[in-house]
């Protein structure tokens, strides 16, 4: 993971420009941050732990210099130490890092052969040591560049400056993202270039193995061979441009509430014309199978469209999780569909497994939410998610905006295929362009999530229990209750529990369940009276009338199943986000974890 961001200007003072970058990039990972720069002709570097604040802190108001580097970590070799934080300096070579060096042990007990040492134990450090090796046997840049390319296995977006060499920035990239963002005498370097929107929207993309010398006025990408490469210059614009908290004291109780409208602004281009809008969407039934992959809560969205696919449009329909897709045999073919689900569009596990579809040539579709990220650059097609920018950790209005996507392909492939009729369509439409009196009332029942979060706040162990489509719900529920309280949750299919798990209910164990299909619901009750009876607390969301004292109920409204997960993820949203609140969690920025997860 970890966010590089690096600039250098005729006429600016740099520093500020680094932290702002930094800043934005807090996404990427947020275990430790650093800046390093020209000084009086020396190289200054100053580093923390933590968050970027406190190297806003360290550094002193008028620090200035004219160019530099800056990183944001994501530990992932070495602890998130002040000395395992980068910059990274070895000799003539100071670098900043993202991505993961394979080879390092190798490439480290060769160069500790060549009379180096180190002082850290991360992967990063040898990088730099890399690079300063070939730098000192050839004196030239591009030579030593090339060489590090040949030598490296492994992903690396690195952005470098050299000792007395005042003027340039360097940079590489393969498999990590990179960018150069270009303005009038000030030039940048960044994971994303909407890190650096304050001071430009206009852009190069580095591809795998190039690499680029950067001064105040010019860019000079070359490939791996030392050609130089003419790119088109990118002009981002931003649709998201107020990302501001506003009144909300987390950005994830404002991205909740933002989804009374990103999930019709997702749904709109597919539904405001009735039918043959839907029919805009691409048609899935030339594919005998349908294979769904992504990561987390993308997963998730994939697991609701399976029972979607396969329970309404009588499609088999698969879902994988990217990190084991990857290394598995997947039987491709080109009469599978593979629609890869992405918020960041930067998660290497589901980047990898796209890449193996691709080198196949089979079809793929991409779900994903940041325009131009990787993954958008790589599908055959994209439906974009238009759920704004999503910067808290914990993925709310973007998982309800795949469920939409993924909700209208199963709706206009279930029209195709005739397994849903002209009526059953129409009346899915009218509920997308309901959708926010449908969820406005859900949303609104803060007194209701608060009082079931003072019971369970305190607890260690919840579990979180469904069948069918509330099995996927219940996963989601799970996820974002552990990762924003840390309270250890697990999702089990309801009719699961006596093969083993219920052996864990004790008295107030807290079980959170949603029962929302008529066909399976009393079976889902027996299994809810089967922990009570063991003691556990239960909470129920659900859209039938249930009378039952030993239940706290949430009712939602009954409505199709293309619309029910967007209704039942709700309250489990809110359970989550007013739980961590009372537990006092970094709720936006949970520990452990980063926004964009672009490595292994
Ligand atoms: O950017 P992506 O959608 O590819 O990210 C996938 C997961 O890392 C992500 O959904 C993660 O599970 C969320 N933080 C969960 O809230």
């Amino acid at each position: 993971m970890c966010g590089i961001v690096g600039a250098i200007s005729k006429d600016k003072n740099i520093v500020p420009l680094l932290i702002t970058g930094l800043e934005n990039l807090e996404y990427r990972g947020y275990d430790s941050a650093g800046v390093a720069y020209f000084k009086n002709k020396k190289i200054n570097i100053v580093k923390v732990t933590g968050k970027v604040n406190k190297l806003k802190d360290k550094l002193k108001e008028n620090e200035s210099s004219n160019i530099g580097i800056a990183h944001t970590r994501w530990a992932t070799h070495g602890k998130a130490t002040t000395i395992n934080a980068h910059p990274h300096k070895f000799k003539h070579i100071t670098l900043v890092h993202n991505g993961i060096i394979e080879n390092f042990n190798i490439l480290k007990e060769f160069l500790i052969e060549q009379g180096y040492s180190f002082k850290t134990n991360t992967d990063s450090e040898v990088a730099a040591a890399i690079l300063n090796y070939y730098y000192e046997k050839y004196t030239d840049i591009d030579k030593t560049i090339q060489e590090f390319m040949s030598t490296i296995i492994g992903s690396y977006a690195i952005g470098f400056i050299v000792d007395n060499d005042y003027e340039n920035i360097y940079c590489l990239k393969k498999e990590s993202p990179l960018i150069i963002g270009v303005s009038n005498n000030t030039n940048m370097i960044s994971s994303d270039i909407r890190a650096i929107l304050k001071y430009t929207n206009k852009y190069y993309i580095l591809d795998d193995f190039e690499y680029a010398k950067i001064d105040v006025s010019k860019v000079i990408i070359k490939s791996r061979t030392g050609d130089i490469i003419s790119k088109e210059l990118k002009e981002y614009i931003d649709e998201d441009a107020n990302s501001s908290k506003g009144h909300y004291k987390h950005y994830m109780l404002k991205e909740i509430m933002e989804q009374k409208e990103t999930i019709l602004k997702t749904a709109l281009p597919f539904i405001e014309d009735g039918i043959n809008s839907l029919l805009t969407l691409p048609d899935l039934t030339k594919y005998k199978e349908i294979d769904i992959i992504g990561c987390g809560t993308a997963y998730h969205a994939g697991l609701v469209a399976k029972y979607l696919f396969t329970e309404l449009t009588n499609t088999r329909c698969n879902v994988y999780l990217a990190s084991e897709y990857r290394y598995q045999n997947n039987f491709l073919n080109k009469d599978t569909l593979s629609i890869f689900i992405s918020q960041s569009g930067e998660t290497a596990d589901t980047i990898a497994a796209l890449k193996l579809v691709k080198k196949k040539k089979c079809p793929n579709l991409g779900i994903i939410n940041v325009k131009e990220s990787s993954m958008t650059l790589l599908v055959d097609k994209c439906l974009y998610t238009k759920a704004g920018n999503e910067i808290a950790v914990a993925s709310t209005k973007a998982y309800t905006a795949q469920v939409t996507i993924l909700s209208l392909l199963a709706l206009s492939h279930g029209y195709r295929n005739k397994t849903i009729n002209k009526n059953q369509v129409l009346e899915v439409l009218k509920e997308f362009k309901n959708i926010k009196t449908l969820i406005t009332p859900i949303l609104n029942k803060k007194e209701t999530y608060l009082s079931i979060a003072k019971n369970i706040y305190k607890e260690e162990d919840i579990f979180y229990i469904g069948r069918g489509l509330d099995y996927a719900l219940s996963m989601e529920g799970a996820l974002k209750l552990k990762e924003i309280s840390y309270i250890h949750s697990e999702s089990y299919a309801a009719g699961e529990l006596k093969h083993g798990t219920i052996s864990l209910i004790k008295k107030n164990t807290p079980v959170l369940c949603s029962a929302t299909n008529d066909k399976l619901n009393a079976k889902t009750i027996s299994n809810l009276k089967e922990v009570l009876a063991r003691g556990a607390n239960v909470y129920l969301i659900t859209n039938t009338k249930i009378k039952d004292d030993s239940f706290k109920i949430i009712n939602i409204p009954k409505t199709s199943d293309f619309i029910k997960p967007i209704l039942i993820v709700i309250p489990y949203q809110l359970i989550a986000y007013y739980t961590a609140l009372l537990r006092g969690t970094s709720i936006d920025k949970p520990k452990n974890l980063a926004k964009s997860v672009t490595v292994e």
